[in-house]
Formats: structure tokens, sequence, C-alpha cells
């Protein structure tokens, strides 16, 4: 069989480095279902379609047209890798992701990464609703004020400014957001293991999501 690891986590989190960390060492592929959602928001920006059309939005998604190589994104041939992180694509990745119809209309394509001899996937409902039978589930987290932290230094070293009071009121209502909204709320699902990696550097998660994974 297709062995999966999935990795779910509120933004900012470390998901994406420690997912990708972690597919390397295993020599499995790596699904960022997040950027899914962030090229579904740009795809339908491009279109000329309102974030708010469900209909619309899940068509959109449906049709998406990406490839993902050697680390870039690309969109109907397009290269949106450092677009699709911006903060405006961010926002509206997270409206057309509350809909039900645009998380169905993703299901199938997010499921098409899982290939021999395994994948490790993240994202908000990986362990939940799109691999509920996947080997080994983690919920990965760290206080607001660590991962406001994070995102802010990973902004200085991309040379972009960065307002840490304000990444920490944008992160703390987005949670609020995540965790209110009926389809696929952020939580710690039942069968997932915590891991608080406040305290932690990148390194040493990815050992202990690596020896977990071997137990
Ligand atoms: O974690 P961060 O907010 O930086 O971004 P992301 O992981 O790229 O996710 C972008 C948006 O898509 C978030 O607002 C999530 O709520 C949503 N998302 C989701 O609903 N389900 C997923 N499996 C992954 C992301």
């Amino acid at each position: 069989g297709i062995a999966i690891l999935a990795i779910d986590g509120p933004s900012a989190s470390g998901k994406g480095s420690v997912a990708q960390r972690v597919a390397e060492a295993l020599g499995f592929a790596y699904l960022d279902s997040g950027a899914l959602y962030r090229l579904t928001a740009l795809a339908a920006q491009q279109t000329g379609v309102d974030w708010s059309d469900e209909d619309g939005v899940a068509k959109v998604a449906l049709s998406l047209d990406v490839r993902f190589e050697k680390g870039l994104t690309f969109l109907a041939g397009q290269d949106v890798s450092t677009l699709i992180r911006s903060e405006n694509i961010g926002v509206g990745a997270s409206q057309v992701a509350a809909f039900a119809d645009v998380r169905q209309a993703l299901l199938a394509r997010q499921r098409d990464f899982a290939v021999v001899p395994g994948l490790v996937a993240d994202g908000r409902d990986m362990g939940s609703v799109v691999f509920p039978d996947a080997q080994l589930k983690i919920f990965l987290t760290a206080t607001a004020e660590v991962r406001a932290e994070r995102r802010f230094q990973q902004l200085i070293a991309r040379g972009e400014s960065a307002d840490l009071a304000a990444i920490t009121r944008d992160l703390q209502s987005r949670d609020e957001r995540d965790a209110a909204r009926k389809e696929a709320p952020l939580r710690q699902w039942g069968d997932a293991l915590l891991l608080e990696t406040s305290q932690l550097s990148l390194d040493q998660v990815v050992e202990c999501v690596l020896s977990w994974w071997k137990t």
C-alpha cells in the first residue's frame, strides 16, 4: 500500500517546512494542500470570479491547471510561486476554503498526490477528511507569539517589510476564523498526536516526526 503521513496545524506553525523535510528524508511525495486553496483564490481572481461566489469558485477549483515542479508552482504555465504567498491571496484562500463545494472540488486532486512509496501531506484536514486512513497523524502547533515571530523572521529574510504586532493580530484572527468555520474547522482531531513546537528548532521537530514514524 501507499504510506501516508498527515500533518495538520494552524497558520505559521511550520508544518510546510517540516513536511517537506520529512518527505525528503523518507523519499516520499509532498502535498502542500494550502497551495491548492491559494491557487484557487488566484485563479478565481484572474478570471474575474468573485471569492464569495461558491459555485463559480468550485468550478475554478475543478478545472485548475497546476503543476508543481522543483519547488516551483505553475498556474496555466505561469510561475506563480511568489504570487500565491502574498497576504491578499492568503485572505482569498481562507475565504474560498470555507465553502463545502470548493473543498469537495479539491478532494480528488489532493488524493492523487498519494503515490508509491508514500506521501507527506500538510494542511488543516489531511488526517480528518482527505486521508482518514493515514498511518500517522500529527497536529503541529506553537503559541501565537512564537508563530508570529517565525512569520516575522521569514518576511525579513525575504527582504520584505514586516510589523510584528500586525502579524500577531492577523494570525489570531485567522486562527479564530479557521476554528469557527463549519467546513473542516481547525482542531486536533481524535487520533492525531500533538506536537507543540514552541521550544523546538526545525531540526528537532523533523527528528521527532521521523522517530514517531519509525515506531
Ligand atoms: O498556513 P497559512 O495560513 O500560512 O497558509 P496555507 O497553509 O497555505 O493555507 C491557506 C488557507 O487555506 C488557510 O486559510 C487555510 O484555512 C486553508 N486551508 C484549508 O482550509 N485546508 C487545507 N487543507 C489547507 C489550507
